[in-house]
């Protein structure tokens, strides 16, 4: 009988579904990040791990587990919590759970835009100040979305969607920039592929980011970056927080260099960059951005059934890394 780690509580969807097929089923009850000394007690002799964004798998984890380990599953569409190349050297298969999570993380880039457009969070709080007095023909003034132009950096699922929804719901031009051209997607959407970050920043009102972790990615807004864009942009993260040099972003939100920012993600996470929490014009939430009941549902029964994949002799799906030879 198999043996699964879930590193935390999950939907259980996915945990009764490993149980459903036979899997002896550990299934962490505390709602917390293990430590790794916990990890690696936890994980020795099990066949299959699901871990989470949170937990930091890496080789000595997987040497823990033992030689028998097939396979970690995140609950995850970024994997950059994973040692690939340590995964890669011990033959440990790793998947992630892309598709599924797709409209929740579109759907809260634009929450993020909006709340920052329209000043929600200032405006929420002014009200339970008891400050709310009278109509004022001045206050919480911010930009309307509609026809305005939005950058996309990076236009994987994600992204597109992003890109989609600002223009049939916003009719906003969407300029977009990737390491690949998707001239298809441009016929379809009208979109306007910019060959670098740096010619997209200067044109856009809204920035929105959806580029996975990677060396070529960390600080890829930074402060000269920042410098480029409008002083009345908004930028929205809900890729991954080192992808945007936080004091970089704190420095552009105080000087003014740049209106508001809406950040599901950060740098340090979940520790903020001194001096965020006290600006006005940045809207935080705690990377909630996959958080819809259908998209954690999904995620938890495509890890769970990646890991059944591999007990019943098939590939999974969702493998990101390269099969062993
Ligand atoms: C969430 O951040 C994810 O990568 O799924």
């Amino acid at each position: 009988m198999p043996k699964a780690l879930i590193t935390r509580p999950i939907p259980e969807i996915g945990i009764n579904l490993l149980k459903e097929k036979g899997f002896q089923v550990d299934a962490n009850q505390e709602n917390r990040v293990l430590s790794k000394d916990e990890l690696k007690t936890r994980v020795a002799g099990v066949d299959a791990i699901l871990s989470l964004l949170t937990d930091k798998i890496d080789g000595e984890v997987l040497d823990a587990a033992g030689p028998q380990l097939k396979i970690v599953a995140n609950l995850a569409v970024g994997y950059d919590n994973i040692d690939l190349a340590a995964t890669k050297e011990r033959n440990v298969m790793v998947t992630n759970t892309p598709g599924v999570l797709t409209e929740a993380v579109a759907e809260h880039a634009f929450t993020l835009l909006m709340s920052c457009a329209k000043r929600v969070v200032e405006a929420d709080r002014y009200v339970r100040e008891g400050q709310f007095k009278q109509w004022e023909p001045l206050g919480f003034l911010g930009p309307q979305l509609t026809g305005k132009t939005i950058g996309v950096v990076g236009l994987g699922r994600i992204g597109s969607v992003v890109a989609q929804i600002a223009q049939k719901g916003y009719q906003m031009k969407v300029l977009y920039y990737d390491v690949k051209r998707n001239e298809q997607f441009e016929s379809e959407v009208q979109a306007q592929f910019m060959a670098s970050v740096d010619e997209l920043l200067p044109l856009c009102d809204f920035v929105s980011i959806h580029v996975p972790l990677l060396d070529s990615t960390r600080h890829l807004i930074n402060a000269e970056r920042l410098s480029k864009m409008k002083k009345t942009a908004i930028l929205v993260n809900t890729s991954r927080g080192p992808v945007v040099d936080e004091t970089a972003l704190v420095n552009a939100l105080k000087s003014g260099q740049i209106a508001y920012a809406g950040l599901d993600v950060f740098e340090h996470e979940p520790d903020l960059t001194s001096g965020l929490v006290e600006l006005p014009n940045v809207v935080l939430t705690p990377h909630t951005a996959s958080a819809t009941i259908e998209a954690r549902e999904a995620m938890a029964k495509l890890a769970a059934e990646s890991i059944i994949a591999v007990f019943t002799g098939q590939t999974p799906l969702n493998l990101v890394n390269l099969p062993s030879s």
